[in-house]
């Protein structure tokens, strides 16, 4: 490399192909029916769609009207037909080293054998499930058993604590959860069900709870309610006849953090889902049919769904699926599962890259990682650092790295170098370029584009078959959250710049979400929960810059008891956060302040708390609404001190 910005050298990983990704990419605007009518067909469908692209009720887009499909049938049946039938879907690995290989045909009979048993449960077609699980063989028979049926699941990160998961019930109104006894994180069992069973003393709505025997620690069955998944999923075959959905039922709602305290539920599609996720990710990654796939996210996350799930699954793919920590037992967990599964594609985030960077080349060089040929990332921009590290040392200078740019709203990759198409000269640390149908501008807050180089809003000026559908049961906030800024085009909610290249760099969030350690997380969601606690009368949250995470969480709470223990309140408010929404949302750093900064109308002023303690300038001061509150930021600001 020529320097850290610069681009690589052509011969590396250039592929002139270039050409064949813009005649793609100008067909994909200019004739959009056709595109989509020829693309869809990397489904199999009941029966065809009766149009493309329904926006008689923008912006609730809807994909392939009137289309019939079953994304189980999809992800795994059809695969018995195309000689598939004895190809790893999936080789698992636990923590603790143990290991299982689930065929296409296996998957389809745990499918079909939980299907099955929803069925007996009463479950139908458009019913709420919740998922609540490690990352087992059972999450993914768990999501296509629902799809199989016709229900909706959504899935709960199982590092998410009582309140999120009860909230996410609520809001879901579920009627089943299935969930596991426990799951492995850095060789300790965190105890999924306990978590449950006190989610759902918050909650109405479900009748049941399936339980899968993994971790083998105690549980509590409440009787009538708890059922053992082994007891109610036979061995046997059983046949489950896929439902015929229609393209535009809803396929999974996925919690994210937005600017309030409540996560928006995500919908999905069933159809313009299917199409982009299978799609995008042939696009950008290009596996051939032997390749051995690890996205090493969680499922509980849009990546693992799009990526771990639905996309290799429906392309047919063998995926590596590991639960446990990448630093466990040794920092050089990847590159030993990457040696011995003779892994070709690795898709990880930058976090972890600077995680396992930190640990020095050690690590990798204990292992053959030759059989690599493409990296992926995700999450957060990746910084010219780490993008080298991971080139260089991990992919021996040969792999190119797929720098992927997404959000859970836009279900799978919007803009990054697409190998299927043609690579074009990467640039570390930019998402380079669109993938078909994408069409970014970069908005000025009056809306205006920018110049080339000038940052501002990234948005998107079309739909695409794989955007979100609405929120759940807030048709309204899906509006106002993305076309209302700027009327007409979806609202990503970052900052990005143009080069005079035509490549896209990521610059991060525009509004009140972090991202930490590439976890998407409110800051009122979080303030919100420390003032909950009952200990603190408010609180501002903001991300500080980490050189690993990215951003870290930092706290500025106003106590309840102004006589409080420091210390004990601290701990007290971190085990509460740790309880209610889970490890991921406990701050990093707690301070006690007697005040914080307001405007009149009694808005908590995080921008300005952030740059005291940041220890840079506040900004512009002066349009406060009330020249009193520049007093009450002066004194918050000493009461910082
Ligand atoms: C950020 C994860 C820069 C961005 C798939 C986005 C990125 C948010 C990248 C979505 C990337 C994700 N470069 N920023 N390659 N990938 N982001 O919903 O801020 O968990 O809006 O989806 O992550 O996070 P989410």
């Amino acid at each position: 490399m020529e320097s850290e910005k610069g681009t690589l050298p052509m011969n590396e990983v250039y592929n002139p192909g270039m050409n064949v990704y813009s005649e793609i990419y100008r067909k994909s605007l200019e004739d959009p029916e056709n595109f989509w009518a020829k693309q869809a067909e990397i489904l199999t469908w009941y029966s065809k769609w009766n149009k493309i692209l329904d926006d008689s009720k923008k912006p609730f887009y809807r994909w392939f009207v009137g289309g019939k499909l079953n994304v189980s049938y999809n992800a795994v049946d059809r695969h018995l037909e195309q000689h598939r039938r004895n190809k790893a879907a999936y080789i698992w690995v636990g923590e603790n080293g143990e290991e299982k290989i689930v065929t296409y045909d296996g998957l389809y009979r745990r499918i079909n054998n939980l299907a099955k048993a929803l069925l007996n449960l009463g479950i139908k077609k458009g019913d709420r499930i919740v998922l609540y699980l490690p990352m087992i063989i059972e999450a993914p028979v768990a999501m296509l058993a629902a799809a199989r049926i016709g229900a909706v699941f959504s899935f709960v990160f199982a590092g998410f604590g009582a309140g999120a998961l009860a909230e996410r019930i609520n809001d879901s109104k579920a009627v089943l959860l299935i969930t596991a006894d426990g799951g492995f994180r850095n060789g300790k069992v965190v105890e999924l069900k306990k978590i449950a069973d006190e989610a759902l003393e918050m909650t109405s709505t479900v009748r049941n709870v399936i339980v899968i025997k993994h971790a083998r620690n105690d549980v509590n069955m409440v009787e009538d309610r708890d059922i053992w998944y082994h007891e109610i999923v036979g061995d046997s075959h059983t046949y489950v006849e896929p439902e015929h959905m229609d393209a535009n039922d809803p396929l999974f709602i996925l919690y994210t953090s937005g600017t309030t305290g409540k996560p928006k539920g995500a919908v999905h599609s069933t159809g313009g889902y299917s199409v982009w996720v299978a799609s995008t990710l042939k696009w950008a990654f290009n596996p051939d049919e032997d390749d051995r796939w690890w996205c090493a996210a969680d499922i509980g996350w849009i990546t693992g769904h799009s990526y771990i799930v639905f996309a290799p699954l429906i392309l047919g793919l063998t995926s590596i699926m590991y639960e446990g920590s990448i630093t466990y037992p040794e920092p050089d967990r990847l590159w030993e599962i990457i040696e011995k599964y003779r892994v070709n594609i690795l898709y990880t985030s930058p976090t972890a890259i600077r995680t396992l960077m930190k640990f020095g080349e050690k690590y990798p060089q204990r292992h053959d990682l030759s059989t690599l040929k493409v990296l992926g990332t995700v999450g957060e921009p990746i910084n010219p650092a780490a993008w080298k590290w991971y080139y260089e040392i991990i992919g021996n200078s040969r792999c190119p790295i797929i720098d992927t740019y997404w959000q859970t709203e836009t279900g799978g990759f919007m803009i990054a170098p697409q190998r299927g198409l043609g690579l074009p000269p990467l640039k570390p640390g930019s998402a380079t370029f669109p993938l078909p149908g994408v069409d970014p501008a970069i908005l000025d807050d009056a809306g205006k584009e920018v110049r080339t180089g000038e940052k501002g809003y990234i948005v998107f000026r079309r739909p695409w078959p794989g955007m979100l559908m609405t929120v759940n049961n807030d048709d309204e906030r899906y509006v106002k959250t993305y076309f209302s800024k700027f009327p007409g085009y979806y609202y990503c909610g970052d900052y990005a710049v143009k080069d005079e290249d035509g490549y896209y760099w990521l610059l991060g969030r525009s509004d009140e979400v972090m991202n930490v350690s590439g976890h998407r997380l409110g800051t009122i969601e979080i303030e919100d929960a420390i003032v909950a606690t009952g200990l603190a009368v408010e609180a501002a949250v903001f991300g500080k810059p980490d050189p690993v995470k990215g951003e870290a969480i930092s706290a500025f709470v106003v106590p309840k008891d102004a006589n409080a223990d420091r210390h004990e309140l601290i701990s007290e408010i971190r085990k509460r956060i740790r309880a209610d929404l889970g490890p991921i949302y406990v701050p990093d750093e707690i301070r006690i302040v007697k005040l914080l900064p307001k405007t009149r109308s009694g808005k908590i002023m995080r921008r300005v708390v952030k740059a005291v303690a940041l220890n840079q300038i506040p900004g512009d001061l002066t349009t406060l609404e009330d020249s009193t509150s520049v007093d009450e930021i002066k004194s918050a600001i000493e009461a910082f001190k």
